[in-house]
């Protein structure tokens, strides 16, 4: 009977309000390698492009099935139980919640629905609450993230792989912007996306972003570099291992930067193809270069940090960061905790390359903070045959960790929800 109405619910999304259970044990749709201290288990399958999540009051997981709605997960004694909370195809990626309220973006407007974490509920009609992001275009996942006093930050990506309008504030483009929340019960007239204060600009997808936990003022954002497979010049060799992906740090508080697109990029190898471009080989890893689309932003425009705010870690070429969360150790910590000594780290998914020969990616990544270097990260989790991806590989997308100290993960393309904890 469950393996029954569970299929249903996987096949015909309509009909699927009724809950279903996932017995514990199914393993990963394609083999995943966990590093030594960790274990990483499914906790259910067949989602429908499961992206942003994050956690209620009650500790369910609410998952952004894209295409589907949103869903709430929780652990039964039989194995992990998935509740149909809102059917809505619209829903892009952002997701957040806030005692009673849940926010959620779609391409074009953010919604905020009365929320009860006790029943996996929502009732009434949402308020519309922000309205007018751009709403076309590549990348039309708008990451929110709440922020203490009532602030709830947007992003936006590119209008195209390089969008050269994303140099002017005013476009809206691969930006995060901030607004103050409306405080009253009842629905309020739309804010406007382009009233707006804007925190940082040039950031081309910055697809998840989190402040420290020990600086209020430090929001770390993750960003996925263009393609530059067709920028003149550009050898196949070098574009294979460049550019670099990234985090950048965005300082609030302090004056608008420009973090760089779509004029300037970062070197992941500058020795990808010494023959066939060998301009970049007397630079570093992490290096700003110019793409050249304007002749007024070269390389030396670039290099110069009054212009171009430069990433403050570079992970490799193609990864595709989407989610960044920190971890802060429990006060009462169990034995799958995250160990003490990640107190303060980040955990990045990769969601993987699409263009990179062999692939790379498809995994969870684990990153020592303070930053010692500017390109220290180990994997956690990782697809077992990169050869084999995207096939049935793990493509993380959303993370977010629980109070007891374990790391939930959505991977679209597999359709999984997995956890990663310690082993003991
Ligand atoms: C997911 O769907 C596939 C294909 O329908 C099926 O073979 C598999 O058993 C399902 N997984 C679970 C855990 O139900
Ligand atoms: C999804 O968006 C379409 C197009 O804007 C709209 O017609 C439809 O009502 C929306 N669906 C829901 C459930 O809000
Ligand atoms: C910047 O974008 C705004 C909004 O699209 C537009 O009105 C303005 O003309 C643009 N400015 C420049 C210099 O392109
Ligand atoms: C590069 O150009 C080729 C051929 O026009 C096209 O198929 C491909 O999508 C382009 N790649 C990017 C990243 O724009
Ligand atoms: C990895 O995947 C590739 C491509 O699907 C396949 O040819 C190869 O046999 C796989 N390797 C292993 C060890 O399974």
């Amino acid at each position: 009977m469950k393996v029954g109405s569970f299929l249903l619910g996987a096949l015909v999304p309509l009909l699927s309000y009724a809950s279903t259970i996932q017995p514990r044990g199914a393993p990963f749709k394609a083999p995943v390698t966990v590093a030594p201290g960790f274990t990483a288990r499914v906790l259910f399958s067949n989602l429908t492009t499961p992206r942003g999540i994050t956690l209620d009051a009650e500790e369910n997981v609410l998952v952004v099935e894209r295409g589907f709605g949103i869903t709430a997960f929780n652990p039964t004694s039989t194995g992990w139980q998935r509740s149909v909370v809102i059917s809505n195809p619209n829903f892009t990626q952002g997701i957040q919640v806030a005692g009673s309220v849940l926010y959620a973006s779609t391409a074009g407007q953010v919604l905020a629905y009365s929320y009860d974490a006790a029943s996996k509920s929502v009732s009434g009609a949402p308020c519309v609450i922000i309205e007018g992001i751009p709403p076309d275009g590549d990348l039309t996942t708008h990451t929110l993230q709440l922020q203490d006093g009532g602030h709830m930050l947007i992003a936006t990506g590119p209008f195209e792989n390089i969008d050269v309008t994303a140099r002017n504030v005013s476009s809206g483009r691969s930006q995060i912007r901030r607004f103050n929340l409306p405080s009253t019960s009842t629905c309020a007239a739309p804010l406007e996306w382009a009233t707006a204060e804007v925190l940082a600009f040039g950031i081309r997808n910055p697809a998840g972003f989190a402040f420290h936990p020990s600086n209020s003022n430090a929001l770390y954002v993750v960003e996925n570099g263009a393609s530059i497979d067709n920028v003149t010049g550009l050898t196949a060799a070098f574009v294979n291992d460049n550019p670099a992906d990234e985090i950048n740090l965005v300082h609030l508080g302090e004056k608008l930067e420009f973090y760089g697109f779509p004029d300037c990029t970062t070197l992941w190898n500058p020795d990808a193809d010494p023959t066939g471009d060998p301009q970049y080989t007397t630079l570093r890893r992490g290096d700003q270069i110019s793409l050249l689309l304007e002749p007024q932003r070269g390389n030396a425009w670039c290099a110069d940090v009054k212009n171009n705010v430069p990433p403050v870690l570079s992970f490799q070429a193609h990864s595709v960061p989407l989610d960044i969360k920190f971890y802060q150790s429990p006060r009462s910590p169990t034995s799958k905790s995250f160990p003490e000594s990640f107190n303060g780290d980040a955990a990045v998914s990769f969601h993987g390359s699409f263009d990179r020969t062999p692939p790379t990616g498809y995994g969870v990544v684990h990153v020592p903070f303070p930053l010692t270097s500017s390109d220290t990260y180990n994997f956690l989790v990782q697809a077992a045959n990169l050869t084999s991806c995207p096939g049935s590989c793990i493509r993380p997308v959303g993370l977010v960790f629980s109070k007891e100290g374990v790391l939930f993960v959505s991977s679209d393309n597999s359709g999984e929800l997995f956890v990663i904890e310690r082993s003991s």
